[in-house]
């Protein structure tokens, strides 16, 4: 794999590659990267869980890892993202993690760079490595993904996790069903009615309203989208025993999920950071490794 893009461009064994690689990294692998290699993480966007953990990951590679601050760059002064990308290029850097707020940000990268380049997430397109680390989740505790029923809950339209995974669950055989306000089904045909889905799902996936990215008119109130979306213990305690909860974070307490669901036993959302650092050293390995 040169670059981690988007979901749409990679390949079933391409996924099944990573996720066995994050399993042996998990289970102490020594990595396989044969020279000393440099990364930067560029976030125009903030983040903690996906900025920290490629960190994490970086330096149990061995990896340098040099500081860049968007806000102290010279983006601030108008240089474009193809300049400030090949200006780290010039300078050594063999692959970046970008975070931007605009859609498919990297399109304009595709050309004229020889530096590997790892989608951090994209405005409302694609977070690549969330999906990975949320398939190798749902793997962890199922051994598969054909013929699982999940379904995904909440802001639809405007979240890049629900597009990457629907995409990827659908190629590997699990059925996926979208639980949303109309309003925010996007380009998927969505139930209201959480009584469609309790008695059959194996996974749910919560997902943060993202208020920065909506329009006033189509704002709901917190404790509206609570009573009418939200995970309640009401509805927790109608899925099946062996469902789980996943939520990509950072949470809304009390609004995607009551506060103490959390760390409830069907809960994997802090299993899920933690099988981020694995993923994240695996996609990092396969990218860096392209370049011997
Ligand atoms: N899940 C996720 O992308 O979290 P951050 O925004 O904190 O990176």
């Amino acid at each position: 794999m040169k670059n981690l893009l988007s979901m749409k461009d990679i390949k079933v064994n391409e996924i099944e590659m990573i996720l066995t690689r994050a399993l042996e990294f998990q289970q102490n692998s020594p990595h396989q990267l044969k020279k000393q290699m440099t990364v930067a993480n560029l976030f125009f966007e903030p983040s903690t869980r996906t900025k920290m953990s490629f960190e994490m990951a970086e330096r149990k590679l061995g990896l340098h890892v040099l500081p860049f601050d968007a806000g102290t760059s010279s983006t601030t002064k108008g240089e474009t993202l193809y300049d400030t990308v090949k200006t780290l290029e010039s300078i050594g850097v063999d692959a970046v993690v970008i975070r931007h707020e605009q859609n498919g940000f990297y399109e304009e990268l595709m050309s004229g760079l020889n530096i590997a380049i790892i989608n951090g997430g994209d405005g409302s397109g694609q977070h690549p490595s969330q999906s990975l680390l949320d398939l190798y989740t749902i793997k962890q505790e199922f051994g598969k993904f054909e013929g699982l029923e999940v379904t995904i809950v909440g802001d639809i339209a405007h979240s890049r996790v629900a597009k990457s995974n629907a995409q990827a669950l659908s190629n590997l055989g699990a059925h996926v069903t979208f639980l949303c306000p109309k309003e925010w089904q996007g380009e998927f045909e969505s139930t209201s009615s959480w009584e469609d889905v309790l008695p059959t799902a194996d996974v749910v996936m919560l997902l943060r309203v993202q208020h920065e990215r909506h329009a006033k008119e189509n704002e709901l109130p917190n404790q509206l989208y609570h009573e009418k979306f939200g995970l309640t213990k009401a509805r927790y305690d109608q899925l099946k025993s062996t469902a789980i909860i996943l939520h990509p974070a950072p949470v809304n307490r009390d609004v995607e999920i009551a506060s103490d669901l959390v760390e409830s036993e069907k809960s994997r959302i802090f299993k899920q950071m933690q099988n981020g650092v694995f993923v994240r050293m695996a996609i990092l390995e396969s990218v860096l490794k392209e370049r011997f």
